[in-house]
């Protein structure tokens, strides 16, 4: 069987080129829903409904597991999912996501106690990130900026241009605006990572900048190794199926700077209504 990857579009494969660095042996379909993307300025019920239908579409193609590799799915989808759905769907089954992991190793970076997150406006307005950092780390303050601009730079190529200074640079002395002891920010979008030559044009050097793909993969290899239960259905034949809602001659275009070039993708259309 499968390990799932779901994401909105295309930031997913942030997570999922990690997972092909520390996990390879495995087999994964990678489902991005492109046609009803983005998901970070929908509604708590819209992104519940759009992730679950992928979740159950995951499964009917034989996923093990799902990672739900996008931050806003994870905050307003996940728990939902686990507690209500999942029991009836298959209890055999997982989904996963990406937050628990990005909040269990903040208490290793920080020394100021201040941590700063950049997210979508539905990742900050659900707080997830805050709820989880304080059920492990309650001394840990956490900071958030919405930056609702940065996932369309990515989308339509502008995140290394000059037009992408002038919003990085808002959100950033934004963010810093509300402490000046944060020492480490989380990039709590799956999008964010492109941006990581002009935020750290604009972050000063002292403040660390975490991307979640490798953190995501390496809690993702642990719990396989803590769960052989799950570990034993997932098959072994290095295979990769790419799914998108909308257009595959365009997902595999674009989804080419998401991976660095160094994954070939062929992608399928795929349904989720
Ligand atoms: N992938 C989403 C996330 O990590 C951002 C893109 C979107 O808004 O759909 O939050």
């Amino acid at each position: 069987m499968y390990i799932g990857v779901f994401d909105s579009g295309y930031g997913g494969l942030t997570i999922l080129k990690e997972f092909l660095r520390y996990l390879p042996e495995y087999d994964y379909i990678y489902l991005g829903d492109n046609a009803r993307a983005p998901y970070g300025t929908r509604s708590f019920e819209t992104v519940y409904q759009y992730t679950l239908q992928a979740v159950r579409k995951l499964f009917d193609l034989g996923a093990q597991l799902v990672i739900l590799a996008c931050n806003t799915a994870s905050a307003k989808a996940l728990r939902t999912i686990q507690q209500k759905d999942l029991p009836r769907l298959d209890a055999s089954r997982r989904v996963l996501g990406v937050i628990r992991p990005s909040a269990e190793v903040i208490g290793q970076y920080t020394r100021s106690g201040k941590v700063g997150i950049f997210a979508t406006p539905g990742t900050v307005s659900s707080r997830s990130y805050e709820l989880e950092i304080n059920k492990l780390y309650p001394d840990i303050e956490v900071f958030q900026q919405s930056c609702p601009m940065w996932v369309p730079l990515v989308e339509n190529d502008e995140h290394l241009g000059d037009g992408a200074d002038y919003f990085v640079s808002k959100y950033i002395d934004a963010l810093l605006s509300q402490s000046e002891e944060i020492d480490t920010i989380i990039l709590a979008c799956t999008h964010y990572p492109l941006l990581l030559p002009k935020i750290k044009k604009y972050l000063p050097k002292k403040i660390r900048v975490i991307s979640q793909g490798p953190i995501v993969a390496q809690s993702l290899k642990d719990y396989l190794t803590r769960h052989p239960e799950i570990e034993n259905k997932l098959s072994k034949n290095k295979k990769r199926i790419f799914l998108t809602t909308d257009v595959p001659e365009d997902f595999d275009k674009k989804a080419k700077k998401f991976v660095d070039n160094i994954i070939e993708i062929h992608s399928q259309k795929i349904s989720l209504i």
